[in-house]
C-alpha cells in the first residue's frame, strides 16, 4: 500500500484524442488511464468535487441497448460538471440513412464530445465511428462495437490491478464461451480481452464452442501483442482446459460471427447445442481456489453461470461494474478535457 510518502501529484492529457480501441493507445498511456481512474475513484468515494469538464456536453449515440455504459457516462458526466445527452439511433435521422460524416460534423459543433455504441451488426459499428471521427473535430469514444469495448476492457484491467496488483506477468485469464438464450451478444469483450490482456503480461486462454470463434483479425493482434507485452494467447478446447489453474476467470456468452449480424435467431438456435457450457461450482474448482470470477453483465443467471458463482465469494461482478465509471470518467475527462487533470498515484 502505498504511504503519504510515496504519493506523487501527476498532471495528464489526451485532450482530442479519440477513445475507438485500446490498440490505438500505447501501454504507459493506458497506465495513465488506469491511473487517473483510480484517483477519480478515490475522490468519487470522499466526495471531492472533481468538475473537470465544466458546461461540457458529451452526445451519447446508442444503436443497442445499455444499463452500465449509459449509467456510467451519462452519471459521470454530471460529476465532472458537463451534460451527457442520451441519443439512440432510432430517433435520429441516422434512422433515414443520414451519413457519419453530417452526423460527426454537426454534433461536434453543438458538444465537446461523442460516444457511440454500435455493436451488433459484425463490419459495422467501428466502421461506422471511425467515419464520424474522420468528419468530428472533437473526442469520439467507442462505448462497444462490432470489435471492441474499450470502456470494459479498461475497466476489466482495473479490477484485476485492484485484485491481484499492478505486476500481472504470469497470471492465467480465461475467457470462455458461455451459453446463453436472451440475445445474441456481440463479440467485441471477449475480442478486446484477448487484444488487451497480454500487453499487461497475462496468459490469455481462449475457449469456445467451433461455431463461435472470434474475428480472425483479433487472433492476429492478441498473437502480436503476447510477443510485445510478454504475455501469451493460446486457444483451448473446452471451458475445462480454459479455466484449469486460472487465476481469474471470465465466461460469458457471444454471438456467431457468421449469422448474429444478419439472422440473429439462428445464432441462438445453433447454442442450444451447448447449454453445457455454464460456469458452476464444480467447473470453478478446476480454476484456482482464489480465482476470481468476472462477468461484464448482464449475465444470462442460471444459463451463462450459476447463482452460487455469481453471488459467491469469488465474484467482483459488482466492483467490476462500478469500475465502469471510474474509467468513463477517465476516458471524457482526459480526452475532453483542454486543460490538463491532476491525479495522485
Ligand atoms: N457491460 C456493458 O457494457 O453493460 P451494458 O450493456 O449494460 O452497457
Amino acid at each position: 500500500m502505498l504511504t503519504t510518502s510515496t504519493i506523487e501529484t501527476r498532471k495528464a492529457s489526451f485532450a482530442g484524442r479519440d477513445w475507438l480501441t485500446t490498440q490505438d493507445w500505447t501501454n504507459a498511456e493506458l497506465e495513465t488511464m488506469l491511473d487517473v481512474s483510480a484517483d477519480l475513484k478515490r475522490k468519487f468515494k470522499a466526495r471531492i468535487p472533481h468538475r473537470y469538464l465544466p458546461d461540457q456536453t458529451i452526445f451519447l449515440m446508442f444503436f443497442d441497448k445499455s444499463t452500465r455504459t449509459r449509467n456510467s457516462f451519462e452519471a459521470g458526466m454530471t460529476q465532472l460538471g458537463g451534460h451527457a445527452h442520451f441519443l439512440t439511433a432510432d430517433v435520429m435521422q441516422v434512422s433515414h440513412g443520414e451519413s457519419p460524416k453530417d452526423t460527426g460534423i454537426i454534433l461536434s459543433s453543438y458538444g465537446h464530445g461523442i460516444a457511440i455504441r454500435h455493436d451488433l451488426i459484425p463490419g459495422e459499428g467501428h466502421a461506422y465511428m471511425r467515419e464520424v471521427a474522420r468528419w468530428a473535430d472533437v473526442p469520439v469514444i467507442n462505448m462497444q462495437c462490432d470489435v471492441d469495448h474499450p470502456c470494459q476492457t479498461l475497466a476489466d484491467l482495473m479490477t484485476i490491478r485492484e485484485k491481484r496488483g499492478r505486476n500481472l506477468r504470469g497470471l492465467k485469464v480465461a475467457v470462455s464461451w458461455a451459453y446463453a438464450p436472451s440475445y445474441a451478444k456481440p463479440l467485441s469483450v471477449p475480442q478486446g480481452l484477448i487484444m488487451l490482456l497480454p500487453r499487461f503480461g497475462i496468459d490469455v486462454v481462449l475457449a469456445h464452442p467451433p461455431e463461435y470463434g472470434l474475428m480472425p483479425d483479433t487472433f492476429e493482434t492478441a498473437r502480436e501483442n503476447a510477443v510485445g507485452g510478454h504475455g501469451s494467447f493460446r486457444v483451448a478446447g473446452s471451458m475445462e482446459e480454459a479455466f484449469h489453474d486460472a487465476d481469474v476467470v471470465i465466461p460469458k456468452s457471444w454471438g456467431c460471427l457468421d449469422t448474429m449480424g444478419t439472422n440473429p435467431a439462428e445464432s441462438l438456435r445453433i447454442a442450444r447445442q451447448y447449454t453445457n457450457w455454464i460456469c458452476d461450482a464444480e467447473r470453478m474448482k478446476v480454476a484456482r481456489p482464489d480465482a476470481l470470477y468476472m462477468h461484464p453483465l448482464p449475465a444470462d443467471r442460471g444459463n451463462e453461470v450459476t447463482d452460487e458463482v455469481i453471488d459467491g465469494p469469488n465474484s467482483v461482478v459488482y466492483a467490476e461494474a462500478e469500475n465502469r465509471l471510474h474509467t468513463a470518467k477517465a476516458i471524457m475527462a482526459l480526452t475532453m478535457s483542454e486543460r490538463e487533470i491532476d491525479y495522485e498515484r
